[in-house]
């Protein structure tokens, strides 16, 4: 019933706007007073049998919103209301930074996916902390997804990520580290064996001083060679993080329903959604395999409905991230693929 009034009402309506100008109606509707009652009312799904323990951690269920759907910690208990397991914040960089010109999102209904070229926009890291103060946290895990701001050069860019981590370590339950977005320029080519080394080792030596060290968890780009990956996964196991979130945007066109004409004039930015199923499946499966299964790995890209969620897990991922589903799918698809990992043991 919500689920047809999703798709056959408010999705039609909401696509008459453009992605961004969407979103933000979507927010303002869910910060309106009582909506966040309502929300929990229809779509909190809970069962002990969804919880789960990783990388220390208890998490109620497995699903998590993703990164850059709630850029600046503003939405936080709205999103929980939705029955979201955990919210990864972000991406957030030491300073705030508009990001790229609009339009910077587009929608490829044909192929349900959508292509941002965002580029870390946010309100800097005291903005995020700001408002991660006002939570009053209650059995929700919140994780802090980390950048550098455009402006520092490459070189630099470990320190953004210091500033960024020591800032919110006492807001947040784990860390990502975002070194795969296609759309800060040469970001990607963090995920070189030499930088990511530097920065991670770093991070987490910063981690290990602290009384209570928190879970690490590096953000990968779909676009890695398998070599590449055998590389990150000795760096993940050298230093000693938690895990590997898998995976973020796609630069790849491959594949798409979409014509060609319409792809070529939305221009550059990452894919997301169901055209990226499969290959971030391929790269979950590998990490596990690659690692005896010591690596945890939040499996993240295309998911959206419950057959989509468990296919990731049998491909071993410990946690699910969603991003693109919920804004084909709607506000109940949570619940739905909750409802049905009830029943699915890994
Ligand atoms: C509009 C948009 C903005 C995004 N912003 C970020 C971001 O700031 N940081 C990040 O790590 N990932 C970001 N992502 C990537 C998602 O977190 C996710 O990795 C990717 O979209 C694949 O999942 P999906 O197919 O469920 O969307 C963004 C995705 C979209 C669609």
């Amino acid at each position: 019933m919500v689920s047809a009034m999703y798709n056959f009402i408010i999705k039609p309506l909401l696509f008459k706007f453009s992605p961004e100008k969407a979103h933000a109606i979507i927010v303002a509707i869910i910060r309106l007073p009582f909506v966040k009652m309502i929300l929990g009312a229809l779509f909190n799904f809970r069962d002990e049998r969804l919880g789960t323990e990783v990388a220390g951690l208890h998490f109620k269920n497995r699903i998590g919103l993703a990164a850059g759907f709630d850029k600046n910690a503003s939405l936080i208990r709205e999103m929980a209301s939705l029955g979201f397991g955990f919210i990864e914040i972000g991406t957030i960089t030491p300073l705030g930074q508009p990001g790229n010109p609009k339009p910077r999102i587009f929608r490829l209904p044909e192929d349900q996916a959508l292509v941002n070229r965002m580029g870390f926009n946010n309100l800097g890291v005291d903005a995020a902390i700001s408002k991660l103060k006002k939570i009053k946290k209650k059995n929700l895990i919140i994780g802090g997804n980390i950048g550098k701001n455009k402006i520092t050069p490459l070189e630099n860019a470990k320190e953004d990520y210091l500033i960024c981590f020591t800032k919110l370590f006492p807001y947040v339950d784990y860390f990502t580290v975002n070194v795969s977005s296609p759309n800060t320029p040469n970001l990607r080519e963090l995920q070189d064996k030499k930088p990511l080394t530097d920065i991670l080792g770093s991070l987490q030596k910063l981690n290990l001083t602290k009384e209570k060290p928190k879970p690490i968890f590096l953000k990968i780009a779909p676009d890695v060679s398998f070599e590449q990956l055998d590389d990150i996964i000795d760096i993940v196991q050298q230093t000693g993080i938690s895990g590997i979130v898998a995976t973020n945007t796609t630069i790849s066109r491959e594949g798409l329903v979409t014509s060609a004409h319409t792809v070529e004039m939305i221009g550059s930015g990452g894919l997301s959604g169901l055209p990226l199923k499969h290959r971030s499946t391929e790269i979950i499966r590998y990490i596990v395999q690659r690692s005896n299964g010591s690596i945890p790995v939040i499996g993240i890209g295309g998911i959206q409905s419950a057959e989509d969620a468990i296919e990731k897990l049998e491909a071993g991922a410990s946690l699910l991230q969603i991003y693109t589903g919920f804004i084909y799918e709607g506000p109940a698809l949570v619940k739905r693929i909750n409802k049905v990992l009830v029943k699915f043991q890994t």
